[in-house]
């Protein structure tokens, strides 16, 4: 998607060679023009799909599912994260380990929102190593729901996830692909 590159490299400031800081129009100040042009494009990606309902995680995912879910008219469900190891008999879950933070959480959906017969998008804004995306791919597949694809706003093609995900058989739709990035500049796929 031209606009959304053009924008990173405008507004992108890179931190290191695999961290790209977006706050100014994705991750604290939202640019909700640019938003809603996004959540057009996952539309005409997948419009044909009969999606159900968007599901995305917390919290940065939440702002560019819900956009697009205007133009499918469905809910969103945002899986919620949590450190505790108590997984109550009405939630999905599933373990997802964050490379970044080093850290594994617990996300889970309530068994209230998913259901079996559901058609499931999954909308996020980084795809980077995979395991939340692979973790929400669990938490549909316990319910007896159907994953059609996962809309990505940013993926960082060269760490693992892309592959991975890709290998699970998930359906994979990213607006950019950033194939490397430096002080010296950034290069889309
Ligand atoms: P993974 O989900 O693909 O495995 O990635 P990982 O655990 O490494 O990512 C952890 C968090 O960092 C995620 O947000 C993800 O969106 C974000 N992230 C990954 N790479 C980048 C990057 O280059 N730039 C920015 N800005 N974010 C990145 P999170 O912890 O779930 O936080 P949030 O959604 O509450 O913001």
């Amino acid at each position: 998607m031209e606009e959304l590159k053009q924008r990173i490299l405008k507004d992108g400031i890179v931190l290191n060679n695999s961290v790209i800081k977006v706050d100014k129009f994705l991750n604290h100040q939202l640019d909700i023009t640019l938003l809603d042009n996004i959540g057009s494009e996952f539309y005409h990606h997948f419009m044909d799909q009969e999606i159900t309902k968007i599901l995305t995680i917390e919290a940065s995912g939440i702002a560019v599912a819900t956009l697009t879910a205007l133009y499918f008219n469905v809910p969103v469900v945002f899986a919620r994260k949590s450190e505790s190891i108590t997984h109550p008999e009405d939630k999905y879950s599933a373990d997802v380990y964050s490379f970044t933070h080093e850290k594994q959480f617990n996300i889970f959906v309530s068994r209230e929102y998913l259901k079996p017969g559901d058609k499931i998008l999954v909308i996020d804004d980084f795809l980077a190593n995979g395991q939340a995306l692979l973790g929400m791919a669990r938490i549909v597949h316990e319910a007896g729901a159907t994953l059609v694809g996962a809309g990505i706003v940013i993926e960082k093609s060269f760490q693992d996830g892309g592959k991975l995900v890709r290998d699970a058989g998930i359906n994979v739709f990213s607006l950019a692909r950033i194939k490397n990035m430096s002080d010296s500049g950034i290069t889309f796929l």
